[in-house]
């Protein structure tokens, strides 16, 4: 049976875990964007010091599960999945994942408008 591949973007926010040090921060991007690009899903992430607000594009099913183990993550609570919808395309096709690091949200907030 052919399956077509249903696109979504999700975006959260959460807070970090106090204690998390600006390289655990990198480490998390970094192992995201290796296991991300595995997965065929693409986004940004955004920190603030306190607050992660991230969007993950890719297969709804793959989405959702990635998801589901990022909300279990304990360097992070308050996992708040914001807005979730279908796409046609990746806004963030060349990124499977990138930090956005001007402590700017707007740039992943406004992704969901695409
Ligand atoms: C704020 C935050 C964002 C994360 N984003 C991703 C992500 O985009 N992709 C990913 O694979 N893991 C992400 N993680 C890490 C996952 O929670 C989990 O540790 C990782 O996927 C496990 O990888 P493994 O299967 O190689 O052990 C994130 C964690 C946090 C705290």
């Amino acid at each position: 049976m052919l399956r077509v591949n249903k696109l979504i973007r999700l975006l959260y926010f959460s807070t970090a875990e106090a204690r998390l040090s600006p390289a655990e921060v990198d480490e998390i991007v970094a192992h995201a964007a290796r296991k991300n690009k595995g997965l065929g899903i693409t986004g940004a992430l955004a920190y603030n010091g306190r607050n992660f607000c991230q969007v993950l594009e890719g297969d709804e099913e793959k989405v959702m599960a990635l998801a589901r183990v990022i909300e279990q993550d304990p360097r992070h609570s308050g996992f708040k999945i914001i807005d979730q919808k279908k796409i046609s395309s990746a806004h963030f096709a060349d990124w499977s994942m990138q930090r956005v690091r001007d402590l700017d949200f707007s740039t992943v907030i406004n992704a969901m408008q695409a």
